[in-house]
């Protein structure tokens, strides 16, 4: 399947501020010069605020990992996981199509999805409260057939089931995630033959659906407030009266003085103009900025650097190591011979 960005995108993507926070402290999960790592949570929590992934929100995403886009939209694209279209301002549903689930009733499934919502998969319902798609196996193969609706897994469905849950959703309730048909979790259909209690009966759902019910953010967007820790190294958000630490796009180096700088880099870029640096991979918008603040702006400067060059640059960088790992001289190396052609 093509994975393309939706043609009609939003002028622009901000994290709420506590999603912001939140990211913020995820980066700081990973070691120096190994922040890109944080690109799928990143994501992620875009498309939990969001509901899926536009393209300003890949290249916000990006930006604050120093990514080029394409690193961005390289991870975007070919995880499923993530939706590069819209989808409905209620709930997603992911109806598992595999052997399980079809040989159950899957195909029914999909053709309630079909006559409520929308003929096709992720087309929007009407009213845009609701959007559909098959999916492959979602580990839930002893309770098929089953769909994820938003976070959550609802299983042993049937057609008149699947339909009901999709009316209460548009009726502002959230139906209680798991088996649906009266099994507590995946036993035998013909019921439990040993250890039958659970926890004397006081508990009502399986683990995974309490949890569900619990937490309650099954079809929620989540906008950061109902997060109570940031990072545990970072203090709880009630801890944290500090301002937020500034975003990366916010700490760019500022130009620095030519005297502390090896002679190769430059106040300003020659006459005809700097050169887009952005065609060395792993250089985006952000990095190419960085870099003539630093006094680099054509390729034959980085196509010259010496070891003790690279260490000074890599010393302004907030990412460690990457010039050597992208091997930046070589790919200038190759750009300059290019531009001389
Ligand atoms: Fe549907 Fe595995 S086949 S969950």
């Amino acid at each position: 399947m093509l994975r393309r960005l939706h043609p009609d995108q939003p002028e622009s993507f901000m994290f709420t501020p506590d999603n912001q926070a939140w990211a913020e402290g995820q980066v700081t999960k990973y070691p120096e010069g190994r922040q890109a790592s944080a690109i799928i949570p990143l994501l992620w929590r875009a498309q939990e605020q969001e509901g899926w992934l536009s393209k300003p929100a890949i290249e916000h995403v990006s930006d604050m990992l120093g990514l080029s886009y394409i690193r961005g939209l390289e991870v975007a694209t070919f995880y499923f996981m993530f939706q590069l279209q819209p989808v409905g301002a209620i709930a997603h549903i992911q109806v598992c199509g595999t052997t399980s689930c079809m040989i159950c009733g899957a195909e029914d499934l999909v053709a309630v999805c079909k006559e409520k919502i929308a003929p096709n998969a992720h087309e929007l319902s009407a009213d845009g409260n609701f959007s559909w798609e098959e999916v492959e196996c979602l580990g839930s193969c002893s309770n098929a057939p089953m769909a994820q609706i938003g976070k959550d897994y609802y299983e042993d469905l049937t057609a008149e089931r699947m339909g009901e849950i999709i009316d209460e959703l548009a009726a502002g309730k959230v139906p209680v995630p798991g088996p649906q048909n009266g099994r507590y979790a995946a036993e035998p259909l013909s019921g439990l033959t040993s250890l039958k209690e659970h926890d004397g009966g006081k508990i009502k759902y399986n683990a995974s659906a309490q949890l569900a019910v619990d937490i309650g953010d099954t079809v929620k967007r989540i906008d950061g407030t109902e997060v109570p820790l940031l990072t545990p190294w970072q203090g709880t958000k009630s801890q944290k009266k500090t301002p937020r630490k500034a975003s990366p796009k916010k700490a760019a180096p500022a130009p620095v003085p030519s005297d502390a700088r090896p002679a190769a880099l430059s106040d300003a870029a020659r006459e005809e103009g700097p050169d887009d640096l952005k065609l060395i991979s792993g250089v985006g918008p952000k990095l190419e900025e960085t870099l003539n603040n630093l006094g680099i702006w054509h390729f034959d400067q980085v196509a010259g650097l010496q070891k003790s060059d690279i260490a000074w640059i890599d010393e302004r960088l907030r990412f460690k190591g990457r010039i050597e790992r992208d091997d930046w001289v070589g790919q200038a190396k190759a750009l300059a011979e290019n531009k001389a052609k």
